[in-house]
């Protein structure tokens, strides 16, 4: 059976209270919007998360292996470029 349109790239994306409160609705949608304009849907998945317990740090984004603390928004489409 081929993976050949198994995901390779995984982004998770904090919808707990304090992340929601400090733009991580609007992350979703922007990672969301950046896979689906790169053609990326069968290649990437962009999921939500509840609370990862680093609230202090939100909005938090998992990338693959890498732990990103304070995201905004104007930051996805450099990320995108240089992890996915
Ligand atoms: S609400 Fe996102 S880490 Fe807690």
């Amino acid at each position: 059976m081929s993976n050949d349109h198994q995901p390779c790239h995984f982004v998770f994306i904090c919808q707990g209270k304090d992340c929601r409160q400090k733009g991580a609705k609007e992350l979703l949608k922007t990672f969301r919007e950046k896979v689906k304009a790169r053609k990326m849907k069968k290649t990437a998945k962009v999921i939500k998360t509840k609370c990862t317990n680093n609230c202090e740090h939100a909005p938090v984004v998992i990338l693959g292996d890498k732990w990103l603390f304070k995201t905004r928004k104007n930051e996805v489409e450099g990320l995108v470029e240089k992890y996915m």
